[in-house]
């Protein structure tokens, strides 16, 4: 079987961590270039991950390498040129979270991939998490009842990153929300099968970023700190169901980080990581599965399914759909938050 060939486009930390190490542990690949714009790093990259092109321009590398797939991992306000650019070539492209910077922007990678008879795919690993299997099969079952209320926390106490571009609203598109957040709010959707989005109000701060400089993730400069540092939304749901988010960089409580999701029904509640379902019994807490430790290969088995599916497997990926109405959700919060009043979807 002749190989896939793959092209990596932004040499950063998480294509070299997650992407390019997955890829090099599938025999039916070939890691055949890396684009990056800075000729030196670009060089770096490819000569440590033994990727035998590289280049500085994406459309030079198209027409030279001809890739079947395509990882876009650059900064979030270059994954749109570059997802319309490799689904014009005909790959088939996964693209590093947030979707893009608007919504416009992922309807529109939407209908390319569509257009374009591609696969689109986002990396939203912490959904295929197998604690998340497991949460949304009980649910589906019908083991907590009828879902009414989702938590959904993304929270750091002091963990604004001090490296690239997290600080940087023109880059980025925003703070924890379209960095943490939109993680948390994709693994709680995909277990709810993504129902449909009425109602969102926002509330978002700006406290602490601009007046400390260095914490657990590194130093910024708190006169260049142009993102919210903590958002918290209440988002209505079709059937009367309520989603609470929390998200933050930085926020006086007491955890240094909390990544999870809470669902609350009438016969019995859960969170996402580890898998735990409870219930009450006469003012006692019971026990109704119990997962002690969250699976920790979530990385791995987004890149897996990805490729699989780029191989002809009928799994799950988190598709261009899904993507644009996470994009969505993002957008609304924004805009309730920035103008003080709910937004309708
Ligand atoms: N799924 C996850 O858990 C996860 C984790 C980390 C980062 N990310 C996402 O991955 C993306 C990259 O993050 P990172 O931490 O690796 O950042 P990074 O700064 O380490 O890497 C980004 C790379 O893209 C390059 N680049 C910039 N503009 C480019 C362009 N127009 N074309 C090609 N390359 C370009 C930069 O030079 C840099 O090498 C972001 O969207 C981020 O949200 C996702």
């Amino acid at each position: 079987m002749e190989k896939k060939r793959v092209a990596i486009i932004g040499g950063g930390q998480v294509a070299e961590k997650v992407h390019v190490s997955y890829y090099g542990s599938r025999e039916e690949i070939e890691l055949a270039a890396v684009v990056s714009p800075n000729a030196d790093r670009a060089k770096n990259f490819a000569e440590r991950n033994d990727i035998p092109h590289y280049y500085t321009d994406a459309s030079e590398m198209y027409a030279a390498v001809k890739p079947d797939m395509v990882s876009i991992c650059t900064p979030n306000r270059n994954h749109y040129e570059n997802v319309m650019l490799a689904l014009e070539n005909g790959c088939d492209v996964l693209c590093e979270k947030p979707p893009a910077i608007s919504a416009d922007e992922a309807r529109k990678m939407r209908d390319a991939a569509i257009q374009n008879n591609c696969l689109l795919a986002y990396n939203f690993h912490h959904r295929f998490a197998d604690d998340v299997t497991i949460i949304r099969e009980k649910a589906e079952e019908g083991m907590l009842g009828d879902i009414y209320v989702v938590k959904v926390k993304a929270l750091r106490r002091c963990g604004i990153p001090g490296w690239g571009s997290f600080t940087n609203k023109e880059v980025q598109g925003g703070g924890p929300l379209i960095d943490l957040g939109v993680h948390m709010l994709d693994a709680a959707l995909y277990v709810l099968d993504f129902p449909k989005i009425e109602k969102v109000t926002a509330k978002m701060y700006q406290k602490i970023g601009t007046k400390k400089s260095a914490g657990t993730l590194g130093e910024w400069d708190p006169e260049k700190f142009e993102v919210e540092d903590s958002l918290f939304g209440f988002v209505e749901l079709e059937g009367g169901r309520l989603l609470q988010l929390e998200t933050s960089f930085a926020l006086n409580i007491k955890e240094t980080s909390i990544m999870n999701v809470e669902f609350c029904g009438d016969q019995a509640g859960a969170t996402l990581y580890p898998a735990q379902i409870y219930t009450d019994e006469g003012g006692e807490l019971v026990s109704l599965l119990k997962r002690e430790i969250a699976d920790a290969d979530r990385h791995q088995k987004s890149m897996r399914s990805f490729v699989d599916k780029c191989l002809g497997k009928d799994v799950m990926v988190a598709d261009g759909e899904q993507g644009y109405v996470i994009q969505q959700l993002i957008e609304a919060l924004y805009e309730s938050a920035e103008k003080g009043e709910s937004v309708s979807l």
